[in-house]
């Protein structure tokens, strides 16, 4: 069976984006590949954490992976500094790395432009960290929303490099992208991903909340002066609006539109708003459920980790006689 890995990061609520840009598709593949899904928390902490919610967020990711309907029975399920195997590698691959390729990566020249602090160096090796993730588990295909792409390139170049400079030892891996939903944007500005690091809230919809969150964040998204529900450039707000009704309804993009043919933006944001909620609440209720069954979820992120750090040892393992380093 072929191997997919994927990750998000504890570091805040989640939004509608992750869900629809990577969750959602992890539970379709559950079935046909070996699937580990992991919540990233050494990732997160490129940025300041507060110590008591990044315990909280950690376990309520967990909570809405499965909620959202991963099966551990059937995927491995874990968290990442419970696998020391990935900083272990990261600092091999870090060794591989060059400088320019981490300066051009999209998302740390935006964190660094934000950044009101000084920079760490965390936030610049990030991607080596996350090439770790992968190649650690032989991985062949990576689900993930539209930004992580640049990332997966670096992934990618750094298994080739690896496997050209000592010998095959890691699989390349693809990023697995769907046409639709890999980018949902802020419904305050079209032009933007839609990040729970948004400074305003209105910008974002958390898979956690309230039914009246939801339909005043949705009545105030931003959309344009021409009225009509149409699905082109021009009209990004609706674009947006349009991909999250039909990621939540499944229904093709094209029908709503016919649907809402001669509509006002009213009537369609009170659907839309209907529609997300509707689709949220069998995820708010079993995360509702699994929360406070802090045992249950205990034994699903230990058993993961054992699962997860047994096949990561093995490309360790390799990899550290490749490299030279004596075993002991
Ligand atoms: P993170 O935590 O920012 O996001 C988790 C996943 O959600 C996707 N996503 C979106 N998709 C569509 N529209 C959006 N507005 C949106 N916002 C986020 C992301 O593309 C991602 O798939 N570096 C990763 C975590 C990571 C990882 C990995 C992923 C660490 N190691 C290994 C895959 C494989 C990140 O920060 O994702």
């Amino acid at each position: 069976k072929k191997i997919v890995f994927s990750g998000v990061q504890p570091s805040g609520a989640l939004t509608i984006g992750n869900y629809i840009g990577a969750i959602r598709n992890w539970v379709e593949l559950q079935d046909e590949y070996d699937c580990y899904y992991c919540v990233v928390d050494q990732h997160a902490i490129t940025v300041p954490q507060v110590p008591k919610d990044l315990r909280k967020n950690t376990l309520d990711v967990l909570a809405l992976f499965l909620a959202a309907g991963i099966d551990p029975e059937k995927s491995v399920l874990f968290i990442q500094s419970h696998v020391p195997a990935h900083t272990e590698l990261s600092w091999v691959l870090n060794t591989m790395t060059y400088m320019g390729q981490l300066n051009r990566m999209t998302q740390f020249k935006e964190k660094s432009r934000r950044a009101e602090e000084n920079l760490n160096a965390g936030l610049f090796t990030y991607p080596v960290l996350m090439a770790s993730d992968i190649l650690l588990y032989q991985t062949e295909l990576v689900p993930v929303g539209e930004d992580q792409k640049q990332h997966l390139e670096l992934a990618r170049d750094l298994a080739e490099r690896f496997n050209n400079r000592y010998s095959d030892t890691f699989k390349v891996p693809d990023p697995l992208i769907k046409e639709f939903g890999a980018r949902i944007m802020s419904l305050q500005d079209p032009t933007s991903k839609m990040s729970k690091s948004d400074f305003d809230e209105n910008g974002y919809i958390l898979l956690l909340d309230s039914p009246d969150v939801i339909t005043r964040k949705i009545k105030r998204a931003v959309t344009d002066s021409k009225g009509t529900i149409d699905y082109n450039e021009e009209q990004l707000g609706i674009k947006n609006l349009l991909n999250i009704y039909s990621a939540f309804s499944n229904e093709e993009v094209d029908e709503i539109v016919i649907k809402y043919e001669g509509q006002g933006y009213g009537k369609f944001k009170g659907d839309l708003a209907e529609v997300v909620i509707e689709g949220l609440k069998p995820i708010q209720e079993k995360y509702d459920y699994l929360v406070k069954n802090k045992d249950y979820l205990e034994k699903i992120y230990k058993d993961g980790a054992d699962r997860a750090a047994y096949q990561a040892m093995k490309t360790l393992r390799k990899v550290y006689k490749k490299i030279g380093f004596i075993p002991r």
